[in-house]
């Protein structure tokens, strides 16, 4: 079938495997809804400019709303029975002209596809910005909870995956929280940069009609026109920070995944996976795998290359639109639905979860969790810091060798070390340096203690109550009813 829109110079039907080799039917048919949508607002665009009549943007806008419904109706129907066009866009207005005759033929008016593709995937992409936004908002509406319930609970923290120092779970939760924060707040800000409209760039000069291009940028909720006409059409920049902030994201959840898989394992022992978020092994009849958090950090893979993929397509390209565009959606699309998914499994992963809060307790406890606590309690004492360190570090070698903790030693045994010290003191130091005071006293602006936690949290929700109220507000004016102008 020659259903070319581009055949122009040619007068006979190309070769059947470049035929199937340029196609780009098979990913970009989901880009439909936005071409539509992109199409009723040029057509009227050209008609409140006098370019074609308002007879002939009736019938395009009638032909484009039936083509919408019987797409939306049963798109895999819609899907077969067209998939030998081109592209998607070619499809669309090929149909249209089937149902109405010249007046589809005159929707391309000072159009080419370059503007008009450029033009379909800011839309979906805005749209998928909105609703990875909306998933983010949920994991953190996750974490916050899970803070609120574990603010109280002991853990040892780590550095170099070595204990540290003791916190309270409920602030590990809240340091992921901070990164999905600000994948968040990325999404947001790039969100306005998406919001650029390149339709009226025609192929790469502008046009020689007199097109309103604010009007179509307002009518389609951009936010203005973009400049340049050669840089709108070859401009994917847009993608590629789509594939850079979930690549981020993806990141993110793999570093958390990651901890997840190790405090799941029997050495650990911090959480219990619960059965209907683990999966078994075939044959090893004890095992409980933590597939779900595996998955999501081997899928960060797939976000890194696919901001690979779109930083290589584009680092060769001279002005202005080239083919090579055309492999842009492939890793765009497949990082948005594979986030989507990441994003909402995580969440309910994190709901399902078991503490040991016991297992995490006696860590602390048997531990050294608390040396700096010793140190700076001597430094509280008038000790020069390092001194101090020298000390609690003699101690901490001899408890090795003794095999006990420094709460274990009796009053005698410390004063050993800390002669100056009166007896006075070092009961206060004991009770000053249990694990749970530690956290307790760890009061400076965004430290561990429960205190500070709370007041982080209270912050979080009435944050995330502002922000959930925005993006449902952004994704009904946007997303939900498409068709509001022509309807
Ligand atoms: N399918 C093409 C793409 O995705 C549409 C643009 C075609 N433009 C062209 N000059 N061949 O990039």
């Amino acid at each position: 079938m020659n259903n070319k829109l581009w055949t122009g110079l040619s007068d006979s039907n190309i070769d059947k495997l470049l035929d199937e080799f340029n196609s780009s039917f098979s990913f970009d048919f989901r880009l439909w809804k936005w071409d539509i949508i992109a199409s009723l607002a040029h057509s009227e665009m050209l008609s409140k400019t006098n370019i074609i009549s308002e007879q002939d943007f009736e019938l395009i806008k009638n032909g484009l709303i039936k083509i919408f419904k019987e797409i939306k109706e049963n798109p895999s129907e819609w899907y077969e029975k067209n998939k030998d066009f081109e592209d998607i866009h070619s499809a669309i207005e090929t149909k249209l002209t089937n149902l109405i005759g010249i007046a589809g033929k005159r929707l391309h008016t000072a159009r080419s596809r370059n503007d008009q593709v450029a033009t379909d995937l800011r839309l979906y992409l805005i749209e998928e910005n909105l609703l990875i936004a909306s998933k983010l908002c949920n994991l953190k509406h996750r974490l916050i909870e899970l803070a609120q319930r574990d603010k109280e609970i002991l853990m040892p923290g780590y550095t170099h995956l070595q204990q540290a120092q003791p916190i309270s779970l409920g602030h590990h939760w809240l340091a992921h929280y901070e990164r999905f924060s600000r994948d968040y707040e990325r999404l947001c800000e790039f969100r306005n940069r998406l919001k650029i409209c390149p339709l009226g760039s025609g192929a790469l000069a502008g046009t020689t009609y007199n097109i309103n291009r604010n009007y179509t940028a307002e009518k389609l909720g951009f936010i203005s026109p973009s400049n340049n006409s050669l840089d709108s059409v070859s401009d994917r920049d847009f993608v590629a920070e789509h594939n850079f902030a979930i690549a981020l994201c993806g990141v993110h959840l793999s570093q958390l995944a990651e901890e997840l898989i190790i405090w799941s394992s029997q050495e650990f022992n911090f959480i219990k996976l619960h059965d209907k978020y683990a999966t078994g092994s075939s044959m090893m009849p004890q095992k409980k795998n933590p597939d779900v958090a595996e998955l999501i950090r081997g899928k960060s893979g797939r976000f890194i290359a696919n901001l690979q993929n779109i930083l290589i397509v584009l680092k060769a390209l001279p002005l202005a639109y080239n083919k090579d565009l055309q492999e842009d959606k492939i890793s765009a699309f497949d990082s948005s639905d594979n986030i989507k998914i990441c994003l909402d499994i995580m969440e309910r992963f994190l709901e399902s979860l078991e503490i040991n809060t016991i297992k995490l307790k006696e860590l602390t406890e048997k531990s050294f969790l608390n040396a700096t606590d010793l140190a700076d309690y001597l430094v509280k004492k008038g000790w020069a810091f390092r001194d101090a360190y020298k000390a609690t570090g003699q101690i901490v070698k001899h408890c090795i060798e003794k095999q006990t903790y420094i709460l274990d030693l009796s009053e005698k045994d410390l004063k050993e070390f800390l002669g100056e010290l009166s007896l006075e003191d070092i009961k206060e130091l004991k009770e000053i340096i249990t694990p749970v005071n530690s956290m307790l006293n760890r009061q400076s602006k965004g430290g561990c203690s429960p205190l500070k936690v709370g007041e982080e949290i209270l912050f979080a929700r009435e944050n995330l109550k502002y922000k959930i109220k925005n993006i449902e507000k952004e994704i009904n004016e946007s997303i939900n009813n498409p068709l509001k102008h022509w309807t």
